[in-house]
């Protein structure tokens, strides 16, 4: 498994996204608990979740629930599992998702997750997503403040742009470590921000790095990945994660799953090797 790093820590190339686990369409306990433990078990060592991964309005943290619950029945050492949870969202129960980036949401939220996860310090705190009833450098500063307080070890931020990476990185005093993404094939339109945190050394983590729920099977209808894909002997899936893998060191993809199958499947894009021509080809068929 080839690796990559979050700040100082260790991780996995690929990571495990946990959002189909608990939302709209969501498995049973066991087959979520199968696929994290099937991640593991082909040394995934990052795990992505939320407070907000939850389907009803009485049951926030479903996912971490759910995540400190494999963790614990894996049987494995996990000491080396980065776990990078979220807060800012919230899903009020109608399908929708609803924004708090308020300090004080923050702060309550972060404790919750704390004692979801059953850790003292949280591995990755992510602000979710800039709320624009707040000025985003409050949301940022509470960031810096759980960081003090030795509640987080790593801060990072999910969707963000440009100028909101480069001001978080200032008033976290150089401590931001992550910025998390929607990137894909179908959507590259954080192609820049990818490339920001190259320069800036700032891990980079794609989000519905497959098209998102309900949709990675579009890749096999995508003629240039799925030529790839034949001769390699894969899924046109693994062919994608690897390819993103080959943009930048600081690429760290983490795709949902909500099935060993599928969760096993990702994990070997890690170790799977693209030539250069083929990453030209599909470099090409993604710009034009
Ligand atoms: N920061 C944010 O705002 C934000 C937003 C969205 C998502 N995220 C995070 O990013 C993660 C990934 O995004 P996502 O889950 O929305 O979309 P995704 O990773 O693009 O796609 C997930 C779907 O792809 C399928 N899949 C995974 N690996 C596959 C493979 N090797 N072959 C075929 N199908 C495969 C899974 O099917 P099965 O369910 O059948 O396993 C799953 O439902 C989320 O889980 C979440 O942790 C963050």
């Amino acid at each position: 498994m080839q690796h990559r790093r979050i700040g100082q820590q260790t991780v996995s190339a690929i990571g495990l996204g946990g959002m189909p686990m608990s939302i709209e369409g969501r498995p049973d306990r066991a087959r979520s608990i199968a696929a994290v433990h099937a991640s593991l078990d082909a040394g995934v060592r990052l795990i992505d979740t939320a407070d907000s991964y939850h389907l009803k309005p009485g049951e926030v943290g479903h996912n971490e629930e759910l995540i400190a619950e494999a963790l614990a029945s894996w049987g494995g050492d996990t000491s080396d599992v980065l776990v990078a949870t979220k807060g800012g969202h919230l899903r009020p129960g109608d399908g929708s998702w609803t924004l708090d980036g308020s300090p004080e949401h923050l702060r309550a939220a972060c404790d919750a997750s704390l004692k979801r996860l059953g850790v003292e310090a949280i591995g990755l705190y992510q602000f979710h997503r800039p709320d624009p009833k707040v000025p985003y450098l409050e949301s940022v500063g509470v960031l810096g403040e759980l960081l003090d307080a030795g509640k987080i070890r790593m801060a990072g931020i999910s969707n963000a742009d440009p100028d909101q990476i480069r001001a978080s990185q200032e008033e976290l005093g150089g401590r931001l470590v992550s910025v998390q993404n929607q990137y894909s094939p179908a959507f590259r339109s954080s192609l820049p921000e990818l490339r920001l945190c190259e320069g800036m050394g700032l891990a980079f983590l794609p989000w519905s790095p497959l098209g998102g729920i309900g949709k990675a099977g579009g890749l096999a209808t995508h003629d240039a990945f799925a030529t790839v894909a034949t001769a390699h002997g894969v899924s046109p899936q693994q062919v994608t994660l690897a390819w993103m893998l080959a943009t930048a060191p600081v690429v760290v993809p983490i795709p949902g799953a909500s099935r060993p199958e599928t969760a096993r499947d990702s994990a070997a894009a890690a170790d799977l090797r693209l030539t250069d021509d083929e990453l030209a080809t599909l470099d090409a068929s993604v710009d034009g």
